[in-house]
């Protein structure tokens, strides 16, 4: 499929058929989260394919996180348009364990140029999150891999708003990727 067609369909997808993804699209996906440029050439991007226990990790940490976040707005007797964002957000993250993929996005702990200049007071603050750059490229380069083999995905991280210490084997969780083929929904009848 021609690059800039691949581009112009894209599109964020939040349903997903039961059928599972062939091996090789999945390989091919992972290989194209991986082989990305990176600062210092530092390759700290790590991605984490979930099976049924990652899954089960996630999905039991953000229900948890959830649950606080409803009582921490309870406590500060917030606006109530902040507890339907609670809601909304944590619908707009749970979808991704209906996924027939799901992906964790890592970055290894490491000292960055950042901190090395930071650490030696040559500059007073951060300048960037390179990290978070990384994994966005690391995040379109699948998303159009997984287009051009016909599939779906979704980019999500609204997932860490609900995960108390968003780590993982000690590595910091910067964002899901979910994809798997489209569910196609039909439209709801006219009356
Ligand atoms: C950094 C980033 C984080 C996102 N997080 C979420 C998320 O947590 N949940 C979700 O449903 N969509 C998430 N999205 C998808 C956006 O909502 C989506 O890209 C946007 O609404 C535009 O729709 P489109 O991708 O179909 O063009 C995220 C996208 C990006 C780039």
């Amino acid at each position: 499929m021609e690059f800039f067609q691949l581009l112009e369909q894209r599109s964020s997808c939040r349903s997903y058929q039961r059928k599972s993804v062939e091996e090789s699209s999945v390989q091919k996906i992972l290989s194209a989260g991986s082989k990305i440029p990176t600062p210092s050439n530092a390759k700290q991007i790590e991605i984490i394919r979930c099976g049924e226990t990652e899954l089960e990790i996630v999905k039991n940490r953000m229900e948890s996180g959830y649950e606080s976040a409803l009582l921490k707005w309870e406590k500060q007797e917030a606006a109530k348009k902040v507890r339907n964002r609670i809601r909304n957000y944590y619908r707009f993250s749970n979808f991704m364990f209906e996924a027939p993929e799901l992906f964790i996005i890592t970055a290894k702990e490491r000292k960055s140029i950042s901190d090395l200049f930071l650490e030696n007071g040559i500059i007073e603050e951060k300048k960037i999150d390179e990290d978070a750059i990384t994994a966005g490229i690391s995040l379109m380069s699948m998303t159009l891999t997984a287009e051009a083999f016909g599939l779906k995905s979704c980019i999500l991280t609204a997932p860490l708003f609900y995960l108390e210490n968003p780590k993982i084997d000690g590595n910091r969780i910067l964002a899901f990727f979910c994809f798997g083929y489209e569910q196609n929904i039909p439209p709801t009848a006219k009356i």
